[in-house]
């Protein structure tokens, strides 16, 4: 049996961020006892409470510390306390840096949808059952991080913003989707606007090559980004490993996160070629419910499985939080964003049922 030594740094950030990441602790804590790994977990500032305390969103040790990591687990950052629009430091900055310092390119969404939560979705049950997805979204290049300005032309201000993408950029995500194909249903989709754009055929063109010379042992296909998002909403199962760009991804990942209906389950990766990934719940810090103790910590939970997989190579583990998770639900375990008005539980509560369904 592989036993696997390693640091892992919790940033808990604001709202929610705290009572989350605790249960994560607890749940990494459980994972090492039972299959014999040595976590040292260490905590750092981020966010909100980061400017309180040090006045910047991303402390210079923080950073520090998050490098020299194997992985990173995130709560949620930000609030109405630091929500002024003038203020010069806010706590999302300190997202966008530790992403942008890392060299985290690619942003990994699954989407997977519960047997036991299917009417949560606003789509049909026949339509959504048995979605499994997994988006990698290139996330530091493409129009959000192109040249942009203004001018005036014709007596009219003119706005602008750049997409462009180098044929490295490219091929590194699609490799990483075409490995996790490999573990998967082994298909890929790319997604893009090449009858539109010249990016979208570079993009196109070196996909192609990369999965062909590559991959050929995976199915691989290209879908517009507009038929993309109808796709989605009627035939949501067809697809596995789907990889688009930055503008492209940000849009399908949030269309697709509806598929499930509930932010409270879906967690998210952002990881490079080499060096610590960072792990986190989609969803934000929650600050209407912050400290009552009844944040759903699934998606965090999920995150953690995401953390084991991606960054510690440890498939039976993540499977098993997978698991556990599903078998609570199943259940009819529920926490008050998922119960519909019905009987709920606590943060604390969920998070030591899918600990204690571990060791079953
Ligand atoms: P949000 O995701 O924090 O909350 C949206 C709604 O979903 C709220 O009603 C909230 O109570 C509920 N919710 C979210 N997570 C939940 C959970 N785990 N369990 C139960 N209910 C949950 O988004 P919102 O309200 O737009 O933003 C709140 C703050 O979070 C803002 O300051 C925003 O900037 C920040 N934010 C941070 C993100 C991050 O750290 N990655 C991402 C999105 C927002
Ligand atoms: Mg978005």
């Amino acid at each position: 049996e592989l036993r696997v030594e390693a640091k892992i740094v919790l940033l808990p950030g604001d709202g929610i961020g705290p009572e989350i990441v605790a249960v994560a602790e607890k749940c990494l804590g459980a994972v090492a006892d039972q299959f014999g790994h040595q976590f040292h977990l260490q905590s750092a500032l981020i966010g909100g409470i980061a400017i309180d305390q040090t006045g910047t969103a991303l402390p210079d040790e923080t950073l520090e510390v998050c490098k020299a990591a194997d992985a990173v687990l995130l709560g949620a950052v930000g609030g109405p306390k630091w929500d002024d629009p003038t203020a010069s430091v806010r706590p999302e900055q300190g997202l966008l840096k530790i992403r942008k310092e890392m060299g985290l390119y690619a942003n990994l969404r699954p989407i997977r949808t519960y047997e036991s939560l299917l009417d949560a979705s606003p789509l049909k049950n026949e339509i959504v059952r048995g979605t499994d997805i997994l988006f990698f979204r290139e996330l530091t290049g493409g129009i959000y991080f192109g040249n942009s300005g203004q001018r005036e032309e014709n007596g009219e201000e003119l706005v602008f913003n750049e997409m462009a993408y180098r044929p490295s950029e490219i091929e590194r995500i699609v490799r990483l989707a075409g490995e996790a194909a490999r573990k998967r249903r082994e298909k890929v989709t790319s997604v893009d606007k090449a009858n539109v754009l010249e990016v979208s055929r570079l993009w196109r063109r070196v996909a192609a090559s990369v999965m062909k010379e590559e991959f050929s042992d995976v199915e691989y296909d290209v879908v517009l980004v507009d038929a993309m998002a109808m796709h989605l909403l009627s035939r949501p199962r067809d697809f596995d490993v789907v990889v688009t760009g930055n503008l492209f991804g940000d849009i399908l990942t949030d269309e697709a996160s509806m598929l499930t209906g509930s932010l409270g389950l879906l967690p998210s990766a952002s990881i490079g070629s080499d060096g610590p990934g960072l792990y986190e719940p989609i969803h934000g810090s929650a600050p209407d419910i912050a400290g009552k103790g009844i944040a759903n910590p699934l998606a965090t939970l999920l995150a953690v499985a995401m953390l084991l997989r991606h960054s510690l190579a440890l498939e039976t583990e993540a499977t098993a939080i997978e698991n556990a998770v599903d078998g609570v639900l199943e259940a009819g375990h529920r926490t008050a964003d998922l119960a519909r008005g019905g009987p709920s539980i606590g943060t604390q509560e969920m998070g030591q049922l899918v600990i204690d369904a571990l060791s079953r």
